[in-house]
C-alpha cells in the first residue's frame, strides 16, 4: 500500500464516529498504537476493522524499548507481527529512546545516551526486529530535556544508527524545533546534517512553552507557525513520505483538526507536486 506524500491523523477511539462517517475530518490514512490494539476483540476490534477498511493504517509503537539494556520481548515482537500482516500494515515506527529497565516499564520515552556503545547494542536489536517483521523500522528523534554521559552530539548519534542498521528514520519536526530550542542550536542546520535520504515517515504535533527557556513536547495544542516552517523547510528536501499529525491530548473538535491536515496537506502537495489521492475517504 503507498502511503506516500498522504497525511494522516492519530486514531483515538472517541475519533471512530468522525472517522467512520467521513464528513468533519479528511485524513488519508491514520496511525495507531498496536499495544492499545493487539488483544482487542469484540466490538471494538469491529470498529477497528471497519476503520481499516476505510483507511490504510500505519502503527507507531510504544514499547519496543530499543534503546533498552533488557533483552527484547521477542513474544511482543512475533505478536506485532502478526497484527501488522493482519492490517497489512506497511510502515512501523517506533522512538529512539528506551521505556524498560531492570524489567520495569518506566510509561516514560528515556534519552539514550548518545555513545558508540548503544550505538552498537541498538543496531544488534534494530536488525533482530527488522528480520522479525519484514519491515524496515522507523525510529523518531525523541525530545529530551537533558543528554545523559553522551560522547557524541545527537546528530552524530542518529547518523550512525541509520547508517550502521539500514533503518529508516521517523522525522518529527516538532521534537527538532523543541530540541534546537531547548538546546540552543539551529534547527535548519539540524535538518541538514540529518540522513534526509532515509526518511519514511514525518511527525507533526503541538508543543507549549513553559518557561522562557523552556518546551514541553505535549501533543496537547495546535502546531504554532515556525514549526510549520520549520516543516516546510524540510518537505522541500526530502522525498515524499506520509506525514502524521500528532495530537494526543486537548483532543478539539474534528474541524479544527481537518484544518490543520489542510495546511500539511498544502505545504507538502507544494513541494511533492502530488495531486490529492482520493481513497474513498470523504
Ligand atoms: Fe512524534
Amino acid at each position: 500500500m503507498n502511503t506516500q506524500g498522504m497525511i494522516g491523523v492519530g486514531y483515538r477511539r472517541k475519533m471512530t464516529n468522525a472517522l467512520l462517517d467521513g464528513s468533519d475530518i479528511h485524513p488519508e490514512f491514520v496511525e495507531l498504537a498496536p499495544e492499545n490494539w493487539i488483544d482487542v476483540g469484540g466490538t471494538w476490534k469491529q470498529r477497528l476493522n471497519r476503520v481499516a477498511d476505510k483507511y490504510p493504517i500505519l502503527c507507531h509503537g510504544l514499547s519496543l524499548s530499543i534503546g533498552s539494556p533488557d533483552p527484547l520481548d521477542m513474544d511482543f515482537i512475533k505478536k506485532l507481527k502478526a497484527f501488522l500482516d493482519e492490517y497489512q500494515v506497511p510502515l512501523y515506527s517506533e522512538h529512539l529512546s528506551y521505556s524498560k529497565c531492570d524489567n520495569a516499564h518506566l510509561y516514560d520515552l528515556l534519552p539514550i545516551p548518545f555513545r558508540q556503545d548503544a550505538v552498537d547494542h541498538i543496531v544488534e536489536r534494530i536488525k533482530i526486529v527488522q528480520d522479525v517483521l519484514e519491515r524496515p523500522l522507523v525510529l523518531e528523534n525523541v525530545s529530551y530535556y537533558t543528554p545523559v554521559a553522551a560522547e557524541m552530539t545527537e546528530i552524530e548519534f542518529i547518523n550512525a544508527i541509520v547508517k550502521e542498521s539500514g533503518c529508516q528514520l521517523l522525522l518529527d519536526v516538532n521534537n527538532v524545533y523543541v530540541n534546537s530550542f531547548n538546546h540552543s542550536y539551529d534547527a535548519h542546520e539540524f535538518i541538514d546534517s540529518l540522513p534526509l535520504e532515509s526518511v519514511g515517515y514525518m511527525h507533526m504535533a503541538g508543543h507549549r512553552k513553559i518557561r522562557p527557556d523552556l518546551i514541553i513536547d505535549t501533543h496537547g495544542s495546535e502546531i504554532i507557525d515556525p514549526v510549520y516552517d520549520l516543516f516546510d523547510y524540510t518537505v522541500a528536501r526530502t522525498n515524499p513520505v506520509p506525514v502524521l499529525l500528532e495530537r494526543d491530548f486537548n483532543i478539539p473538535e474534528m474541524a479544527e483538526l481537518d484544518r490543520e491536515l489542510s495546511r500539511l496537506k498544502a505545504i507538502s502537495k507544494s513541494h511533492w507536486h502530488k495531486e490529492t489521492v482520493d481513497h474513498g475517504t470523504a
